[in-house]
């Protein structure tokens, strides 16, 4: 459920015209409401609740530090990936006993930067970054909370460049080695060992390799309180899939129930880092057509939007939803046309094939489920600016990330001394 909906034959976010927004700020622009966010955020949040779980928003999916505080006002904490995304949940004013700091490929810098902040954990993923945690653990005088990232080879079923959890992927530790690394990671100086943590993918729209995926969690828990250790956490990750297109997602109640099933009476304090469930129906890309082209045998419609803007179409092959800002008459013929975005690249384009209802220059189109994975994974590519971010909250919306054009670009550009072009 969203907070997108047409209204007297216009499309809204909450309260407010997409079209009042498109005239004073341009095209395209992202659009999050206020109110998806939180109902989502506390869905999940009411669905762990039994199991006395810690949310902590996975913030890769939609960084913007008003997102970010929005959720942090519900009381979410963050899963971060690096020390940008470490600087910009503290920027939000979430604590950090409330950050879990994962990543395959930590810098001492930014592992430096997460003790002095104090965060709640760090997610290990192999020997090699164990040793450079306790040098830099030692070197400040500090002692890191971490729990080993394993990695319990299982088939997320998602698509392949968002699948975690097989061994073949780069991530945690394969859980046969895990045990002695465990053992020898207790030996470390400046190290702390709390518990295990694991997330085997994203979009999952299946429970089962959940199920599989925690139960060997489960076991690996009991083996290491066999050897003595105190394990006291458990972080499941996140990766629970949302619906793009027909997709049937489970629902957080189902994957709370499954949870609290697979863990039964382990007793153990449990994180989730939840993305996409949070923040992907959350927004919306508003963007206008530039032309209607006719090809040979197809139509293409060239919006404002494009690929450096929403890479997920050609990257993952993935579905955005897309509707025009004007709801179409009811029971209006379709047409079958592709979307596509106007830089040099055939792989630049929202959808193909995709039946339309009539549209002309000069429209706008919604493109749907942006809220994660889009603006993030924004580029400048084709020198296009940024687009700007835009959070409604009910009847108001504010500008929480300005576009940022070409001049801005420029500025971090700089031409060697050897050239003596003027500017
Ligand atoms: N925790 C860890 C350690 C992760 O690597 C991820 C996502 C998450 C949590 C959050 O997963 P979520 O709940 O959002 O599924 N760019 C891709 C998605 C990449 C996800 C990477 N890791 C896309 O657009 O589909």
């Amino acid at each position: 459920m969203d907070h997108f909906d047409y209204r007297d034959g216009e499309l809204f976010a909450e309260d407010i015209p997409l079209s009042r927004i498109a005239k004073e700020v341009g095209t395209p622009f992202y659009c999050y409401s206020t109110a998806t966010l939180e109902r989502h955020y506390q869905v999940f949040a009411d669905a762990v609740a039994p199991l006395g779980g810690d949310v902590c928003y996975a913030v890769k999916a939609n960084s913007n530090i008003a997102v970010i505080a929005t959720l942090a006002r519900l009381g979410a904490g963050a899963d971060v990936v690096s020390g940008g995304e470490l600087r910009r949940v503290l920027a939000a004013g979430v604590s950090a006993d409330k950050i879990v700091f994962s990543g395959v490929g930590k810098t001492p810098e930014e592992l430096a930067k997460a003790l002095e902040a104090g965060v709640k954990q760090i997610n290990v993923e192999s020997e090699p970054e164990f040793l450079s945690l306790s040098d830099v653990a030692v070197a400040h005088g500090l002692e890191a909370r971490v729990a080993v990232r394993v990695n319990p080879d299982v088939d997320a079923g998602t698509h392949e460049k968002i699948t975690t959890g097989k061994s073949e992927n780069k991530f945690g530790i394969d859980l046969a080695l895990a045990r002695d690394v465990y053992a020898r990671a207790a030996e470390l100086p400046g190290i702390k060992l709390i518990g295990v943590a694991l997330h085997i993918g994203s979009q999952l729209t299946d429970l089962e390799p959940y199920r599989i995926a925690y139960s060997r969690a489960v076991d690996f828990v009991h083996l290491l309180r066999s050897d003595g250790h105190n394990i006291r956490h458990l972080d499941l990750g996140g990766g629970l899939g949302i619906t793009y297109d027909q997709e049937n997602a489970p629902s957080p109640e189902a994957y709370g129930k499954m949870v609290s099933e697979v863990i039964g009476d382990l007793d153990i304090s449990v994180t989730f880092e939840p993305g996409r469930m949070i923040s992907g129906n959350a927004g919306v890309l508003v963007t206008k057509i530039i032309f209607v082209k006719d090809g040979v045998g197809r139509q293409f419609c060239i919006i404002d939007g494009a690929m450096n803007d929403l890479i997920r179409p050609t990257l993952y092959d993935a579905y955005h939803a897309i509707i025009p800002v004007k709801e179409p008459d009811a029971g209006v013929e379709k047409m079958e046309m592709d979307i596509v975005g106007p830089i040099c690249e055939s792989g630049d384009y929202f959808a193909k094939n995709r039946a339309m209802p009539p549209v002309k220059d000069g429209d706008l189109l919604a493109v749907r489920t942006v809220g994660a994975y889009a603006a993030v994974m924004g580029s400048m590519y084709n020198s296009r600016a940024l687009a700007p971010e835009i959070l409604v909250n009910g009847a108001q919306y504010s500008v929480v990330r300005r576009r940022v054009e070409i001049d801005d670009m420029l500025k971090f550009e700089i031409l060697p001394e050897w050239m003596d072009t003027e500017r």
